[in-house]
């Protein structure tokens, strides 16, 4: 079964279209899926159906997360959040390739389970698998009672609200926002400081009132938009941190625009794609304010040699590029939640500069239930 949402039963108000009107949900849905789960007295959270006690947590050794699309990418800075706050190996895999490997299931992994609808097909598919063979399997899921919150042994919803745009966003934030959380639920039951879990904390609470900063910027934003839609292809770069935040933004400009979009490590750059930039081919630079900072400036200056025009994400001005949207600081594990939100924004007016269909891009459905 597929759970659609009724487009037609919510209400716009005054947003031209969905895509739009969900973007700027985002403070309102990232306060929703904080509320009743911070511990301060613990300086941690609670998260009630994960059924995994905290012995049983103790015991997980590896952490596998699995889904497509955004949510595949939302899983990518959710295995990041959990090796910096908890210290548990962690990555994300695409659920379509994990389940035709004949994946080796390891008893002391933890397998995590994202989707926005809960209805995928590759991820639903990849979930059933792992529970054949013995797996533990959590769920991070948008939508209540769905196949996927169903299937999996326990699990967090990520409390985003109906998302009936085709490209998500506002579940994409508020999925690395839960990730956060049961990152810092981990950590704090094995290493991770009390000051530290303190200062976490600390910098969810910031995360709404920071993305209405960000928002209040459209006007910029739709102006930039204007400036680099005429391009036929651009290249999005991040290190770290930033790379998740490039992969998704270079997606949801090719929905939205059918701009051709890549993106690159940026240190990668030299080992191909350098033989791309030329003034025609804008790149997207996530520059956060971190140990990397130095090391992103220096690829926006191999970028700069070749001509190649810059529009740079960060925490100040970068005089490397030709542009710069500034976006409020955080806690370095955070950025990423807030660095990809003007990149929204970025595609939203791109698309509508170029006539698109915003809300229901060509060829594309919101879930994919089949294979
Ligand atoms: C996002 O903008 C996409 N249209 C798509 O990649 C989506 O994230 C993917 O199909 C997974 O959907 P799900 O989160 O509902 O499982």
């Amino acid at each position: 079964t597929t759970v659609e949402w009724e487009a037609e039963s919510y209400d716009m108000g005054g947003h031209d279209t969905y895509m739009h009107k969900e973007i700027f949900e985002q403070a309102d849905a990232v306060d929703r899926v904080l509320r009743g789960r911070i511990d301060d007295r613990f300086s941690t959270v609670h998260l009630g159906g994960l059924n995994l006690d905290a012995r049983e947590a103790r015991g997980v050794r590896r952490i596998k997360i699995l889904g497509c699309g955004t949510s595949y990418h939302a899983g990518q800075i959710g295995a990041q959040l959990i090796e910096e706050l908890a210290r548990i190996p962690a990555d994300a895999e695409p659920a379509s390739e994990f389940r035709y490997r004949n994946p080796v299931v390891d008893p002391d992994t933890l397998y995590v389970a994202v989707s926005q609808s809960g209805e995928t097909y590759d991820v639903l598919a990849a979930v059933q698998e792992l529970k054949r063979k013995g797996a533990r399997v959590l769920g991070v899921v948008n939508v209540v009672g769905s196949a996927i919150a169903r299937e999996a042994d326990g699990g967090t919803y990520v409390h985003a609200g109906p998302e009936v745009c085709v490209v998500s966003t506002k579940c994409f934030t508020n999925t690395v926002v839960a990730f956060a959380l049961l990152a810092l639920h981990l950590g704090r039951i094995r290493d991770l400081s009390v000051a530290d879990g303190k200062r976490i904390i600390d910098g969810l609470r910031r995360l709404p009132e920071q993305i209405s900063e960000i928002l209040a910027g459209e006007d910029e934003i739709k102006r930039l938009a204007a400036e680099y839609a005429e391009a036929k292809s651009m290249m999005f770069i991040g290190r770290v941190r930033g790379y998740p935040v490039a992969r998704e933004a270079s997606l949801k400009l090719k929905e939205v625009s059918y701009i051709h979009a890549e993106a690159y490590p940026a240190s990668e750059l030299k080992h191909g794609p350098l033989a791309l930039i030329e003034p025609a081919m804008p790149t997207v630079a996530i520059v956060p304010d971190d140990d990397l900072l130095e090391k992103n400036r220096a690829a926006m200056e191999e970028i700069k040699a070749r001509s190649g025009r810059i529009l740079a994400v960060a925490h100040q001005v970068q005089e490397k590029a030709d542009h710069t949207i500034v976006v409020p600081k955080n806690e370095n594990e955070l950025d990423p939640i807030l660095m990809g939100i003007p990149l929204q924004l970025f595609a939203y007016h791109t698309a509508l500069a170029m006539g698109r269909d915003i809300d229901k891009p060509r060829n594309l459905a919101k879930s994919v239930t089949v294979e």
